[in-house]
């Protein structure tokens, strides 16, 4: 058994229409614990620093732009395989090709209002948890 801590991040568009509670239910419903949690809006310095692998991309201003648009919440999910599970419970990137019953399914509005971010592999999550949490806001769960 594997239990690892990923990021997760609720975007601006699904905390605007209140879905907050819904995505963290779909969590907790498959096996995901939340470790951390904060209710915060991201400065433009930490969102350029969190998306750097997305720099030159033609989308990179509209990106932070949106993500620094309003409130989001920031998640450590720990669980068994936590980085793969979450990635799946999201669906694709693109809401239309998003799996039926995803939270981008049912939450995504398009390519970049996609309602969630989940780390893509376990170094990644580590590197982004660094980002937006203290060692000592994390609970063992
Ligand atoms: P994320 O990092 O947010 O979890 O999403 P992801 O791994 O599924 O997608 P990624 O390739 O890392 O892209 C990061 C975010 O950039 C926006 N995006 N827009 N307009 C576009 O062509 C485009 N492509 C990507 C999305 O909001 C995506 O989540
Ligand atoms: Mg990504």
């Amino acid at each position: 058994m594997t239990i690892e801590k990923t990021f997760s991040i609720i975007k601006p568009n699904a905390v605007k229409k209140n879905a907050i509670g819904d995505i963290i239910h779909h969590f907790e419903q498959n096996g995901l614990h939340i470790a951390a949690l904060k209710l915060t809006t991201i400065s433009k310095e930490k969102c350029e620093l969190f998306y750097a692998e997305h720099k030159e991309r033609p989308f990179f201003g509209e990106l932070v732009s949106f993500m620094t648009s309003g409130p989001v919440v920031l998640l450590c999910l720990s669980g068994e395989n936590a980085v793969l599970k979450n990635r799946e419970l999201m669906g694709a990137t693109d809401p239309k090709k998003a799996a039926p019953g995803s939270i981008r399914a049912k939450h995504g509005d398009s390519m970049g209002e996609n309602a969630v971010h989940g780390s893509d592999s376990l170094a990644s999550a580590t590197r982004e948890l660094a980002i937006f949490f203290d060692k000592h806001e994390f609970v063992n769960v």
